[in-house]
């Protein structure tokens, strides 16, 4: 951290006139100074700079602050950079709290790897332009592709020469480590002794972090051989996290935040050519499909972003599943098809920027209504595949925060489905009632889930052990297996409330446990309540009259005796300590349940996955696995500790 005397010295040397200027072109005016305003599009300049008070101000988008906040706000940097970034503007030396050996070790290394990176950037430019190989091989290439001088230099792309071991030696040579250039990927060690380049003979596309420093590079091959890579990329280090990176955006940033709007395309070629023909807010995934830093890092700049895909692109489908991810960081997702046999870098080199945007325009079409019509054409009159889009439809629409475009597409699906909007909007409110958990996710909690039943089944002593102690509802797990099972014994049949955006749904007690319970295939572990939760669903499903004699009559007399307990237990309903403890009064039968039996869902879910997480922990620690194992085992475990923590969050929402 930096230390206060620092922070205020930083203040007073700061000039709002010569940081603004750093980014914008003001004019004196008076003595304030003026311009058009960088954080939004327009013609007649309304930004305003106060050197004498020490601000700036945007009388059209209303974005003002000082020095610090202006630095933050244009390069979206946090308080910490745009401190040190004035600090270094007037040579004030930063004094920051001491950093652990361990830290100043990592911090060390992630320095010299980005000294060797940006040293390689520079040795690839040179050899793209100032050697003979470069120029043929190199520049003739991205000739071919229609690159301009002026883009070649602006995307920093390259060259790496020949022989094979030539940036390598050269890089050791001039004194950089071999420890960095291997740790960066760029240097690969032969078993032989000798190095080779990663890169050699490819063209190079340098890959640049939010604020413009090189941290790894793709290669492309020249050659035609079909066993050889087209693309190599840089391999994950500790400064380059793939998952957190786009490319493009350093360069699309102003552009995205300017236009209120980014655009993802496939690849380095796709951004270039978008580019080049005027179109600047654009970034790629490379590679991988979206993840969820990739999303955090584009929200940080706009809501709004717009999909591209190539006319013919198999990968469609397998991508949707990304898009929910967008929708759910509440980002509004529009889809545009390039036609067909284009990609977007092909219809950007053969059209002019204004008839790039003008497609664009002219073609997005909301996410929602484009998963809706490629699914459809798919299911055609097929009954089964219908319902199943429709769950998946749903699905998308769940994950979107906002009650008002919620119910704005549930109205748009209902129309394009032919089905109830009602029925849509029950549907809805279902899943965002209960945690849903990602599919992967999902489904293993649901393989884990029957494994365990089967063993609870197995060894079900026929007396096994009630508590019969709790008229308290706590949230063991045992004590929620015995709060689901009262709601069902005593209120099954009832309905309650629960609201959708603006709209109030009926939900029903008895179908909301045992839907939830079956589509996440857990399973109670305590064997009285499991045998009774397993009888009632039974007669549900079978859609047999349920009467409460039937189970205060069961001939096992543990589960009678338990059913009888669980009836008298608390006639009054007790509320459980939860509530209690967050000072909830909750009045009428029917408001309670509504938000008791979410609860209880939740939280028993919330518990399933813990008892879960334990278990794979205890095998992770014993002995004997091998690398792939232990490596399974806490991929697992990391997916399902994302599980507990976003189910933690709807839980805190339910309650506050
Ligand atoms: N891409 C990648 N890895 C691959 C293939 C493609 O990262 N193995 C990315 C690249 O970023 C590339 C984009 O996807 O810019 C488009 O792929 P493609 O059209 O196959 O690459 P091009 O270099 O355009 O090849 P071609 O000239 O054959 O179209
Ligand atoms: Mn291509």
């Amino acid at each position: 951290m930096i230390d206060r005397s620092t922070i205020d010295r930083i203040y007073a040397a700061a000039n709002i006139v010569e940081v603004v200027s750093d980014f914008v072109t003001l004019k004196k005016k008076g003595v304030n100074y003026q311009a058009c305003c960088p954080f939004h599009n327009e013609k007649t300049p309304s930004f305003v700079v106060s050197p004498t008070k020490g601000l700036f101000k945007c009388f059209g988008c209303g974005k003002g602050g000082n020095a610090v906040t202006f630095v933050m706000e244009h390069e979206n940097l946090g308080y910490v950079d745009a401190l040190k970034y004035v600090a270094k503007k007037y040579n004030i030396e930063i004094q920051e709290r001491e950093l652990s050996p361990e830290e100043v070790r990592r911090n060390d290394d992630r320095e010299s790897m980005m000294v060797v990176t940006s040293y390689a950037a520079d040795y690839f430019v040179d050899a793209l332009h100032n050697t003979q190989e470069g120029v043929s091989v190199g520049i003739g290439y991205f000739r071919e592709r229609g690159f301009s001088d002026a883009t070649i230099r602006k995307f920093g792309l390259g060259f790496c020469p020949s022989p094979s071991d030539a940036f390598s030696r050269k890089a050791l040579a001039s004194g950089y480590k071999e420890e960095f250039l291997v740790g960066t990927g760029l240097t690969i060690k032969r078993e032989t002794g000798g190095y080779y380049d990663r890169f050699s003979g490819r063209v190079i596309f340098p890959i640049h972090s939010v604020s413009g420093r090189v941290i790894a590079f793709g290669g492309r091959t020249l050659r035609k051989d079909k066993n050889v890579a087209k693309y190599l990329n840089s391999p994950e280090s500790e400064i380059y996290h793939k998952s957190d990176v786009l490319y493009g955006l350093y360069h699309a940033k102003k552009a995205i935040t300017q236009e209120d709007y980014c655009i993802l395309v496939e690849g380095y070629t796709d951004v270039i050519s978008m580019h080049q023909s005027g179109v600047e807010n654009v970034v790629a995934s490379s590679g991988t499909s979206l993840t969820e830093g990739q999303i955090r890092l584009i929200s940080r700049f706009t809501k709004n972003v717009t999909v591209i895909y190539d006319g013919d692109s198999a990968g469609i489908k397998a991508s949707l599943r990304g898009i929910d991810m967008i929708l759910r960081a509440g980002l509004n997702v529009r889809v545009v098809l390039m036609p067909d046999g284009e990609d977007p870098d092909s219809f950007a080199r053969s059209h002019s920027a204004s008839d790039v945007k003008a497609y664009i325009r002219g073609h997005e079409e909301d996410f929602i209504s484009f998963k809706t019509r490629l699914l459809l054409s798919d299911a055609e009159s097929d009954p089964i595949k219908r319902a199943g889009l429709i769950t998946d439809i749903v699905q998308s629409i769940a994950e979107i925060p906002d009650p008002i475009t919620r119910s704005v597409y549930i109205k748009e699906c209902a129309k394009t489905t032919d089905t109830d909007a009602q029925l849509l909007t029950r549907e809805v409110a279902r899943k965002r009632m209960s945690h849903h958990p990602d599919k992967e996710a999902g489904e293993f909690i649901r393989r884990y889930g029957q494994r365990q039943a089967a063993e609870v089944a197995e060894n079900a002593a026929p007396e096994s052990p009630v508590s019969l102690k709790p008229c308290t509802a706590g949230s063991s797990g045992e004590e929620l297996e015995r709060e689901l099972t009262k709601y069902l014994l005593k209120y099954g049949d009832q309905d309650f409330e629960y609201k959708e955006g603006r709209e109030m749904v009926t939900l029903n007690v008895a179908e909301v446990i045992i839907s939830e319970l079956t589509s996440n295939g857990i399973a109670f572990r305590n064997a009285a309540y499991k045998a009774i939760y397993d009888e009632y669903a039974a007669a549900y499903n079978a859609g047999t009259p349920i009467s409460v004699h039937h189970f205060i009559n069961l001939p096992d007399p543990a589960l009678s005796s338990a059913v009888v307990d669980i009836l008298t237990c608390d006639d009054n309903y007790v509320p459980s300590k939860l509530w209690k403890k967050h000072d909830i009064s909750v009045d009428s039968e029917a408001d309670r349940l509504s938000a008791a039996v979410p609860r209880a869902i939740i939280l028993y879910k919330s518990k399933a996955i813990e008892g879960i997480i334990a278990d794979l922990q205890r095998r992770l620690c014993s002995e004997g696995l091998d690398d792939e194992q232990v490596l399974a085992l806490t991929t697992q475990i990391s997916a399902l500790n994302k599980e507990r923590m976003s189910i933690a969050k709807k839980l805190s929402r339910l309650i506050l």
